[in-house]
Parts: C-alpha cells; structure tokens; sequence
C-alpha cells in the first residue's frame, strides 16, 4: 500500500478551510482522496449535499458531469473538478442535437435523463434520475410512454419495475459492461454464503442474478446489515475501499476486477492541492443551459 503524504494532507486540509471550501468525493474514488474528504457519497447524495453546503468553493472529486451538477445548483459557488480530463463515457454517448431529434420523433413521450449526461442534454429533459432513484422517478410521472437517456441498462431495469412504454437510448458504461452474468456464476459457486450486490448500470443478465440491484450508496447502506458477512460486489472496484473501511470484519469480493472507471482515478491529492492553490480548473454552467437543466435537476430533487 502507498504511503500517504502527510504533509501533501495537511496542505490541502489547511487550504481548505482558508478558501471556505468544502470536498466532495464519490464512492469510486482512489482511497487517498475519498479519506481527505468532508464527505464521500453517490450521485444523489453529492448532488443533494452541494445544494445544501454553506461552503464558498466545492472541490468536486469525481467525473465532468457530477461537476456541472455541483455547478447547475450553485450558481454562485466556485466548483472546481482537479482534473477536467475526468469525463464519463456514457455521457458522451448522446448530445444535445441528437437528443433533439430523438424527441421531434417521439412528441409524447416523457425525457427521463441519468444524471450522467452533460448540462446541455440535462437542459433537453423533462426529469433526472440517479441509480438511487430511477424507480421513484419514473413511478412518479403520468406519462405512458418514457424516453429513457442515456444507459440503456438501467432504463431497462427501470421498465423492469414500472411499467410504461419505454424508449432506450443505446448509451452504456463501459466498466459496468465488463462485469459478465459467468463472473457472478462462478463467484457464486466460490463464494456459497455471500449476497450479490449489483449496479443498475450492469447488463441484464447480471441483473437477474443479483440478490440486491443498488446504488453506490445503497450498496454501503446494505453493507452494514448485521445478518450478511460477505459480498460479491458488481460495480466499479473503487468503492470496496469504503466498504472495508466501514467493515472490517467483512468479506467483499469484486464481481470483477476489470470494472474500473479510468476516469474516476484521474483526481489524485497533488491535483486537488493545485486545484486549491490556483483555483482551477472551475467548471461552470451557462446561464441559460444552467436553468433549463436545473428544472429537470430540481423536479428530481422533489422526488428524493
Ligand atoms: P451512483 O450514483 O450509484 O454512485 O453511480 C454513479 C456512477 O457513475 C456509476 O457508474
Ligand atoms: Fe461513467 Fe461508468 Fe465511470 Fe460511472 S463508472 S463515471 S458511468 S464511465
């Protein structure tokens, strides 16, 4: 194990209460960065907790688009994202323009939007969604027919559940995918006690198999269940370093060791230092995407 810098530590700690500024940091985060953080969480639990901080400057460890949601509800806070290279795929999958024609073709339908997407598709939807609260949000609106953006997994989990008419765009997340239906087979045949955990980004196969379909943040809830001892973990390898931290006694065992978002790795403390030092790199929303979007943001919030 890495040695950690205990001087590159207190820099950032002592930086950050100079700059008022507060650090939010995902669950697939490298473990150096989700220990010096003020809070570490999933989609819906960062974004909930950036629109409530009373901090001037959030430093976002995380992927572009956890960023802009940051900045779509605090339009007068700086965001900063130490490394803007740290991108998701599947947002990238679909754009704006393309969402606008989808929907020229499908005029009733209802744009239910993964938070994974960019401010300028968030701006092109009804509603947003995390893999928290996919379900509810869908349950919640009347319409019968739902265009689902941009993963194509976990809308289809979600037409599992509800039943509409569902519309799926062919987005995906590229580590989710690695995770295989004979991954769980066989780690299942290894492992006879264990519960299977699962991301709703993973294929339907895997799906099926799992005795829990969860989010990040629901698998840590889950994970503190006195009656369960071991895990088969089916999402990005990153956050089995959270889960042994809050239980040591327990037994967690990745789904597969491929499932790692490059992306995620990309913020380590030396950036978040000079991102502290220079106040960059910020990410910021226009105006005017910033507020269409943030209807479709705020309209999930109220669903919780
Ligand atoms: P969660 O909201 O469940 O943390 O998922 C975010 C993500 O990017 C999963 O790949
Ligand atoms: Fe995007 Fe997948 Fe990485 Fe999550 S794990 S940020 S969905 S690429």
């Amino acid at each position: 194990m890495p040695s950690i810098d205990t001087e590159l530590v207190n820099k950032i700690l002592s930086l950050k209460r100079e700059r008022k500024a507060v650090i939010l940091a995902h669950n697939y985060q490298l473990g150096e960065v989700q220990d010096i953080a003020d809070f570490v969480g999933d989609s819906l639990e960062l974004s909930q907790n950036a629109a409530e901080t009373q901090a001037e400057v959030i430093v976002f460890c995380g992927v572009h688009f956890m960023a802009e949601t940051a900045s779509i509800l605090c339009p007068h806070k700086v965001v900063l994202l130490p490394d803007l290279a740290a991108g998701c795929p599947m947002a990238d999958m679909i754009t704006a323009e393309r969402l606008r024609e989808k929907k020229r073709e499908l005029p009733d339908a209802t744009v239910v939007c993964y938070v994974n997407s960019t401010a300028e598709v968030k701006a092109e939807s009804d509603i947003c969604c995390t893999s928290a609260n996919a379900v509810r949000v869908v349950e919640s609106l009347d319409s019968e027919q739902i265009l689902f953006v941009p993963d194509q997994f976990l809308g289809h989990y979600v037409s599992t559940k509800i039943k509409k008419k569902y519309f799926l765009w062919p987005g995906f997340c590229p580590s989710h995918v690695r995770i295989l239906p004979q991954h769980i087979l066989q780690l299942e045949k290894d492992y006879p006690q264990a519960k299977v955990m699962v991301h709703p980004e993973c294929r339907p196969g895997v799906i099926a198999l799992a005795d829990e379909v969860l989010s990040t943040g629901g698998m840590c809830h889950y994970a503190q269940r006195e009656d369960i001892s071991q895990m088969i973990v089916g999402t990005e390898i990153g956050i089995i370093y959270r889960l042994k931290k809050e239980n040591p006694a327990k037994r967690f065992i990745a789904a597969s060791e491929q499932a790692v978002c490059p992306d995620m790795k990309l913020i380590t403390l030396e950036k978040i230092l000079w991102s502290l030092e220079t106040m960059a790199p910020e990410v910021k929303v226009p105006e005017e995407i910033r507020l269409k979007a943030k209807a479709a943001v705020d309209r999930m919030l109220e669903v919780g």
